[in-house]
């Protein structure tokens, strides 16, 4: 059954929500107060590159069943379901900013005339609820009834579209039968799994299901360390437990360390929710521990390669977080390139998706931006692979040695067999193995 939408914030969850709602037959309004992107927005253009999104955008222009507007009011005015996706940011102590969900639950309250349910879709820390429920019922001038669900979202960078629309699993918490009846309508066409909970463990379920893959992501950087110590082969023990049903095979890839807007500001902000309700949540600060230590250690194995760096140059591929991404915020590369820097290393890079936007950040100012792999491989001393392009996955690397000035190659994501690169003239080395 087709449903009134309204969904604010028009960022990776907001914009991706807003669109595949509208694909999936709602008729949405999407909602953000940056005049510039709605104005790109509605000239069917998305301000973030994500597989199938823009094309979406598009559709639902044509068809008229997405509108873009910076109005709140119009927004409160034409939908009974508002879903809230606007960011919450890490302050300073770790603690997630929540200045906009407020902001926007105020503007709810102050519009709102008849019934409204307020979904959270935004990741917020538990009880976050009672926060959005007190403040709308002070702005509430109409005395309008309402009410508030969670629907926290799982979808990643890189592959938003589709995990939107075949989800594993969608979570609804909720206090009312109308406001289960409302999201399970609005979810019906993607026959997918549902959970329908309390509003708490809906909250807590997306900072827990965060925490826990970005546990199992130090856990095998962990053991990538004590393989290369023991010389075992990470991949071969990751598909060794990973085959154990109980522990499952994703989520088990060394690397550089993870990065995005997502699992270290979720980390931060599940500990300190935690530390709050009186629980000091040690493990999780041991994965942030861990996660800084793999990007120091895979600069250490570039020291260890080439011994000093000074003066040497260093290509990077790979700038984004995660391939298929244009989203440099929190790149483990920014910190790689920060201490090669440090130890006096010129810097070349390539990405293919990312480079715009990493040349606005301070820290990268005076490296060198190449326009393919091939450029950066010119007179290198060694390639640092910091995100697994597929484009990488096919260079042509007898050429790529002709370029370099030695033919090393750090892989700090294992897209490279190390067998082979050997026997072609590589100085080689991996990611625990
Ligand atoms: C993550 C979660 O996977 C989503 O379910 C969640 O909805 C999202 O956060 C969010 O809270 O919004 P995302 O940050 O887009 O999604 O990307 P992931 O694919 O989870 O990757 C995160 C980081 O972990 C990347 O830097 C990636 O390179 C790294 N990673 C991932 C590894 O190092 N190893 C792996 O095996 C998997």
């Amino acid at each position: 059954m087709p449903h009134n939408i309204t969904v604010v914030g028009a960022g990776y969850v907001g914009l991706t929500t807003a669109a595949c709602f509208s694909k999936m037959g709602h008729k949405v309004v999407c909602v953000d107060k940056d005049e510039k992107k709605i104005k790109l927005l509605k000239k069917g253009k998305s301000p973030i590159y994500e597989p199938g999104l823009e094309e979406l955008v598009k559709e639902g222009l044509r068809k008229g069943s997405l509108v873009f507007t910076t109005e709140m009011e119009k927004g409160v005015k034409n939908s009974t379901v508002i879903f809230i996706a606007v960011g919450t940011p890490p302050k300073e102590n770790g603690e997630a900013d929540l200045s906009s969900v407020e902001d926007v639950a105020r503007n709810i309250g102050y519009h709102m005339k008849e019934y409204k349910l307020i979904v959270e879709k935004s990741t917020v820390p538990v009880r976050t609820y009672q926060w959005i429920r007190r403040i709308i019922q002070m702005y509430n001038k109409y005395n309008a009834p309402f009410d508030i669900a969670c629907n926290p979202e799982f979808l990643r960078e890189g592959s938003a579209v589709k995990d939107f629309l075949h989800p594993d699993r969608v979570i609804i918490g909720v206090e009312s039968e109308k406001a289960k009846k409302l999201l399970l309508e609005i979810y019906e066409p993607l026959h997918a799994k549902v959970l329908v909970t309390n509003l708490s463990s809906a909250e807590l379920i997306k900072h827990a299901s965060n925490a826990f893959l970005a546990m199992k992501i130090s856990f095998i950087n962990a053991v990538s360390v004590i393989c290369e110590k023991a010389g075992a082969d990470v991949l071969e023990v990751a598909e060794g437990i990973g085959l154990d049903r109980r522990i499952g095979r994703e989520f088990l890839n060394p690397g550089v360390g993870f990065g995005g807007f997502c699992f270290p500001k979720d980390l931060s902000a599940f500990m300190h929710i935690s530390k709050e309700l009186g629980y000091d949540f040690k493990l999780l600060q041991e994965v942030l521990n861990i996660n800084e230590g793999q990007k120091l250690r895979f600069v250490k194995k570039i020291k260890e390669t080439l011994w000093n760096l000074n003066g040497k140059t260093i290509g990077i591929l790979g700038l984004s977080f995660k391939p298929n991404t244009d989203d440099m915020r929190f790149a483990p590369s920014i910190d790689i390139i920060y201490y090669l820097k440090n130890e006096g290393a010129k810097i070349k890079v390539y990405d293919p998706q990312a480079m715009e936007k990493a040349k606005r950040i301070d820290a990268l100012k005076d490296v060198k931006f190449c326009k393919n792999p091939y450029e950066v491989a010119k007179g290198s001393d060694c390639i640092a692979i910091v995100t697994e392009w597929e484009e990488f996955k096919n260079l042509d690397l007898t050429k790529i040695k002709k370029l370099m000035r030695v033919p090393v190659i750090i892989d700090g994501r294992n897209i490279y067999e190390p067998e082979k690169m050997k026997k072609m003239g590589f100085f080689y080395k991996g990611i625990g193995r």
